[in-house]
């Protein structure tokens, strides 16, 4: 059974609580969203998250303990996500679990919230190191070649925006709903992928690096283009572009992923953050996996997206090998692995 610990998240628009053992088992994992608080200004509003993070975070601690049937004396750590991320939500997480360990005399282990999702294949699979890890979010777009709880090498990256930010805008583009990854996935089933010839960035440029924007805008001159000609867009025409766009995005995912393996041989290949729940990405994924003779992992999607348990399972995996914080832990809204 080993260690259980508390984990606490609240560095993006999710306010998050869990318990988590040793053996991995989670015992429970309560998720407060706040889509809704945001939904009328296109994105996340730092004041509104800060403000909300503040009013659930205790509510969601409380409701994980009484989940897992444990009070906090029965624990054996606290662990927190101490960045990066908005830096009005990571201060409560880490306020309210320094205070929570002052009290309790628990041990506290401030966690990066990107350790958290690269070590939730481990968590799910119990898989071994190392690992390669491509996280594909709305904020987060990098491969990472996962050593140990604390050995992170960063293969690349995008380098302007992240997929899911890039899938939301799409749909914005398209008239279609927030978030926009599941719209654009939806509205693609009834599309042709081979009708518009969006460009493929970067795949002429040796290693892993990524960029998103070029294609988005190459979506928005097609729409224009669409509009000028027919007075508006057809059904179909927002069907295919989607389409277009989503096969794209798996074919660069892919061949950089593909890129990845080479530069740095596992026996695994696991991927996390929202927009691993496309299942053409999936698919694609699968493939370059089978063709390099590797494992593919996909962790199931409320621990793919943003959530506590990641959190409690990496502190402990940090505890185990000797990391302690104290009081003096900050709240780091920059901090890369
Ligand atoms: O990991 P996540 O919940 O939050 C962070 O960004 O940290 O990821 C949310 C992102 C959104 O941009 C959303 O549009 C995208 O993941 N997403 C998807 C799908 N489901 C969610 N993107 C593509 N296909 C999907 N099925
Ligand atoms: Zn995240």
């Amino acid at each position: 059974m080993g260690l259980t610990f508390l984990g606490i998240e609240s560095s993006c628009d999710d306010t998050a609580a869990a318990v988590v053992r040793e053996d991995r088992t989670i015992l429970a994992s309560v998720v407060a969203g706040q889509t809704s608080l945001h939904a009328d200004f296109g994105g996340v509003v730092p004041e509104i998250a800060a403000r909300a993070h503040a009013e659930k975070l205790d509510i969601c601690v409380e409701e994980a303990l009484r989940k897992a049937g444990l009070r906090l004396s029965d624990l054996d750590g606290i662990a927190v996500t101490a960045g990066p991320g908005l830096i009005g939500g990571v201060l409560s997480g880490v306020m309210l679990a320094k205070g929570l360990a002052a009290g309790s005399g628990l041990p506290l282990i401030g966690v990066n919230h990107l350790a958290g999702h690269a070590l939730t294949p481990r968590l799910t699979d119990g898989i071994g190191y190392p690992y390669l890890m491509l996280l594909v979010s709305g904020g987060h777009c990098q491969f990472l070649s996962v050593a140990g709880p604390e050995q992170f090498t960063r293969l690349g990256g995008t380098i302007d925006d992240a997929p899911g930010e890039a899938f939301d805008k799409v749909a914005k583009l398209l008239g279609l709903p927030q978030p926009g990854g599941p719209a654009v996935e939806a509205a693609a089933r009834a599309g042709d992928p081979r009708r518009f010839a969006l460009p493929r960035p970067l795949l002429d440029r040796p290693g892993c690096d990524l960029s998103f924007s070029g294609l988005k805008t190459a979506v928005l001159r097609q729409r224009d283009a669409l509009a000028a000609a027919q007075g508006g867009l057809h059904e179909q025409d927002r069907a295919d572009l989607c389409a277009s766009f989503e096969a794209v995005v798996a074919d660069v995912l892919a061949e950089k992923t593909r890129r990845a393996l080479a530069l740095a041989p596992a026996p695994a290949l696991a991927v996390a953050g929202g927009v691993a729940a496309n299942q053409s990405l999936r698919t694609a994924l699968q493939t370059v996996a089978a063709e390099a003779g590797a494992t593919f992992l996909a962790p199931p999607l409320q621990l793919c997206t943003d959530n506590a348990a990641m959190i409690a399972w990496a502190g402990i995996e940090s505890y185990l090998a000797g990391r302690r914080d104290g009081m003096d832990l900050a709240a780091r809204p920059r901090w890369p692995l």
